[in-house]
C-alpha cells in the first residue's frame, strides 16, 4: 500500500542524506564494485546507486515502478543509463538476459518479494548474479517487537515499506542460490530501519 508518492519522491534523497554520508554511500559502492556486463537494477528509486557503478558494466538499465522517483533517476542517469518504469514483479526483458542483477531496499516496499526474486532468476543469465541489501526485521527481539509494534504508522511514513520483513527467508525459498549472506547496520538510520541484510546470489548454471 503506497499513500504519499509525490512527497516520497521529492524528499528520499534528504531523508536518506545522513545515512549516505555516514556511510551508506560507501556500502552501495562496495557492492556495487561487483556488477559487470548488462546490469539491471530493480527499484532504482531516485537513482542514488548511480554514480557507484564501476567501468565494468557495459550497459546500465534502472528499473521503477514509481513515476516520481523515476523522473529523479532518469535526470541523474543523463545518458548513462535508461529508466523504465516498472515494477520487480513483471520485468519487461527477456529471459538470460542480464549478467547481473541489482535492488537496494526495495523487497520491504514491494508487495510479492518472493515474485521480485523469480523474476530476478528469469531475467539473469546462468551463472549471473544479484548484488544486495536491505534493511530488516532485527535479530535482536527488543527491537523485533518494536518493529512489529510500529509497523503500521512506519508502513504510512515510509510509503508502504514493512519495517519488520525477515527478508532472508524470502531468498531460502527462491530459486536463486544464496553466495554470501551478511548482516550489519545502515549507519544512522532510525533503529527500526537501521537492522541491514547485504549479499549475493546467482542463478546457477544448469
Ligand atoms: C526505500 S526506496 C529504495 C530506493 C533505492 N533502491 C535506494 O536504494 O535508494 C524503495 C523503492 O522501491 C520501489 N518499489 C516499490 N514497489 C516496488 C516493486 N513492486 N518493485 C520494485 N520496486 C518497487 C519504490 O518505488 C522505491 O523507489
Amino acid at each position: 500500500m503506497r499513500f504519499y508518492d509525490r512527497a516520497f519522491a521529492a524528499g528520499y534523497d534528504y531523508v536518506l542524506g545522513r545515512s549516505e554520508r555516514a556511510g551508506l554511500a560507501d556500502i552501495r559502492r562496495d557492492l556495487l564494485s561487483q556488477a559487470t556486463g548488462r546490469t539491471v537494477e530493480l527499484g532504482a528509486g531516485t537513482g542514488l546507486n548511480l554514480e557507484h557503478y564501476p567501468q565494468a558494466v557495459t550497459e546500465l538499465v534502472l528499473t521503477e515502478p514509481d513515476r516520481h522517483m523515476a523522473r529523479q533517476a532518469r535526470a541523474k542517469a543523463g545518458s548513462r543509463a535508461e529508466v523504465i518504469e516498472a515494477p520487480g514483479e513483471d520485468l519487461p526483458f527477456e529471459d538470460a538476459s542480464a549478467d547481473t542483477i541489482v535492488f537496494t531496499m526495495i523487497l520491504c516496499t514491494a508487495p510479492d518479494p518472493d515474485a521480485v526474486l523469480r523474476e530476478a532468476h528469469r531475467v539473469l543469465k546462468p551463472g549471473g548474479r544479484v548484488l544486495f541489501f536491505e534493511h530488516v526485521r532485527s535479530e535482536d527481539p527488543r527491537l523485533a517487537r518494536w518493529q512489529d509494534r510500529l509497523r503500521g504508522p512506519w508502513e504510512l511514513f515510509g510509503n508502504g515499506c514493512r519495517c519488520n520483513q525477515a527478508t532472508a527467508e524470502f531468498f531460502e525459498s527462491s530459486p536463486l542460490q544464496v553466495e554470501s549472506i551478511e548482516r550489519g547496520r545502515i549507519p544512522r538510520a532510525m533503529p527500526l530501519v537501521r537492522p541491514l541484510l547485504r549479499g549475493t546470489a546467482s542463478k546457477p548454471v544448469a
